[in-house]
């Protein structure tokens, strides 16, 4: 079913529904977040199985922070256990751990931690998954610009050579090609404050399945629709068929 020879190279997930998931159940929105871990695993290990060169996945926003304090600190407690967890798997399956986002204003036991983990799979040469936490991107562009100016007035870039890729360059994505897959689970059809530069002509799939329940097949089911769409960036589709 797949096509192997078209797959998306960066698929970017907004992994959404874990408290509706828990709440649907009448349980607590912590319960969700717990199952909601299960369900990493199995993507990521669909994903790497599949030779998919990157997956980004959305765990933490910047606005996430204004979440009752229970709440942010189970998810952050959460988070060192998968890491702990996963830490053999990533090694076995060959994956590079990275992270976007400004992880420095994270609990200085989850940074620790995640330094630790990016640091062991550094060396591994397969499918990049990058995990956005404290990730914003209007806080991303507004550091970008930061560096960018500064650079400017002390000379370092000039102001004619400021272009795209010196804009991309100062991204915390700086490493990672544009997103052709944007995923979002649980029904909700919005950004969120996600990739908004690398997003620019990523194909969006939004899915009605609450996060703890989305599987490999949802996944795979993601990827075929992706497969079936003509990517024209601004073409017309005559141009795109005759070339
Ligand atoms: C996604 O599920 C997890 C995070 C945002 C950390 P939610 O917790 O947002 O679940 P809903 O959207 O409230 O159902
Ligand atoms: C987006 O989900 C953030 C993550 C998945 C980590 P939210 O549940 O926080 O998004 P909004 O606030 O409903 O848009
Ligand atoms: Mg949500």
């Amino acid at each position: 079913m797949i096509d192997q020879s078209n797959l998306p190279k960066h698929i970017a997930i907004i992994m959404d529904g874990n408290g509706r998931w828990a709440q649907s159940q009448g349980k607590n929105r912590l319960f969700g977040h717990r199952n909601g871990t299960e369900a990493v695993h199995k993507v990521v290990e669909a994903a790497a199985k599949m030779q998919i060169e990157h997956l980004t996945l959305y765990a933490f926003s910047t606005e996430n922070w204004n979440r009752p304090k229970l709440e942010v600190s189970t998810l952050m407690d959460l988070l060192i256990k998968a890491l702990r967890r996963e830490l053999n798997k990533m090694i076995k399956n060959n994956i590079q751990l990275r992270s976007i986002g400004d992880i420095s204003k994270l609990p200085a036991e989850v940074e620790k931690e995640l330094q630790e983990t990016i640091h062991k799979t550094s060396h591994n040469t397969g499918m990049i998954l990058t995990l956005a936490l404290n990730y914003g991107a209007r806080q991303e562009l507004t550091q970008a610009v930061q560096q960018i100016a500064a650079k400017v007035k002390n000379n370092i870039i000039s102001l004619e050579n400021v272009d795209e890729t010196i804009i991309n360059e100062h991204l915390y994505t700086q490493n990672l090609p544009a997103v052709d897959l944007l995923i979002r689970t649980s029904g909700e059809q919005r950004i969120s404050n996600f990739l908004l530069w690398q997003i620019a002509y990523a194909e969006l799939y939004f899915s009605e399945v609450f996060w703890p329940d989305f599987n490999e097949r949802h996944f795979e089911d993601a990827i075929i629709s992706y497969q079936k769409r003509e990517r024209r960036f601004g073409k017309t589709s005559e141009q795109l068929t005759h070339s």
